[in-house]
């Protein structure tokens, strides 16, 4: 398997090769990476901390994720039954993860990354689909990187876990083959900048599976929505979030709906 490559955090013209091993779950990696230039960065139990104590300016919602008890139980009690809850229509996770597998069609050698991982559910179904290309997944809060890495060690999975931000990638442009984003677009701080991030790594014909919320059209929807926003949630029509995608540099060659959740796939 060919290692990663980074783009140091700090200096956009240096590499940093990650040691392959991070990504075997099976044994604890501790250590620290570093650029021809000299900065470095702690790898505490696999995960690779490209922020240096350095969080970004987060709302009240990014803040939430920061909680050791959200990310327990993210995944068991709010995942699995998020789509079906949140769209009001019968389709399970595992329906979303085989639209994933469907619409990604990852080959071996391929590089994947994975923005807002939360507990790593999309590298984790992907790995196991096709466990012959390499993963990568960021996300800003440790608690949860360390609650995907548990989860991705307890089935075996390989997966490079960063702490890194989606709005400042640190990769070469056009240097990632394809990219996931499960439900995170509505909660960056500014969507449209890591739109464009994720349009600078993506190779040309690469892929990009995004889900992500639609504005409300009922009214209890749009006062629930009217709270969120209050804690940092974004939402768009979706003639707004496609003219997004467009300012960013991406199409839209694959479409599904399920009340206002939407799937895309982005080239
Ligand atoms: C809705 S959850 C994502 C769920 C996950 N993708 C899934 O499919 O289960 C949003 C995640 O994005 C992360 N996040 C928010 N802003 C981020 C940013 N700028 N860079 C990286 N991760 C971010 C949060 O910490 C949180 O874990």
């Amino acid at each position: 398997m060919q290692p990663i490559i980074l783009r140091s955090p700090r200096y956009d013209d240096q590499k940093i090769t990650l040691p392959v091993e991070i990504a075997d779950l099976s044994k604890p990696f501790n250590g620290s990476i570093s650029s021809p230039k000299g900065d470095e960065y702690p790898v505490t139990r696999n995960i690779v901390r490209l922020l240096n104590g350095e969080i970004p300016k987060t709302t009240l919602a990014q803040d939430s994720n920061f909680i050791p008890l959200t990310a327990k139980g993210y995944e068991d009690f709010w995942r699995k039954s998020s789509i079906r809850s949140i769209s009001g229509e019968d389709f399970t996770m595992g329906d979303e993860q085989n639209l994933l597998i469907e619409w990604l069609q990852v080959t071996p050698g391929e590089l994947v990354l994975d923005l807002g991982t939360s507990t790593g559910l999309y590298p984790r179904t992907l790995f196991t689909s096709q466990p012959k290309a390499r993963y990568v997944a960021i996300d800003l809060a440790m608690p949860m990187l360390r609650e995907a890495r548990s989860r991705a060690a307890d089935e075996q999975c390989h997966v490079t876990w960063m702490e890194a931000n989606a709005e400042s990638l640190p990769f070469f442009a056009e240097s990632v083959d394809a990219i996931t984003c499960g439900g995170s677009l509505n909660e960056f701080y500014d969507p449209l900048k890591a739109l464009f991030e994720a349009r600078r790594v993506l190779r040309k014909g690469g892929a990009f599976f995004l889900m992500y919320l639609l504005e409300a059209d009922t009214f209890v929807g749009k006062a629930l929505q009217k709270a969120s926003g209050i804690g940092g949630i974004k939402f768009w029509s979706k003639r707004a979030s496609y003219k997004l995608f467009e300012q960013a540099g991406f199409t839209v060659e694959c479409e599904k709906q399920l009340g206002i959740v939407q799937f895309v796939l982005l080239k």
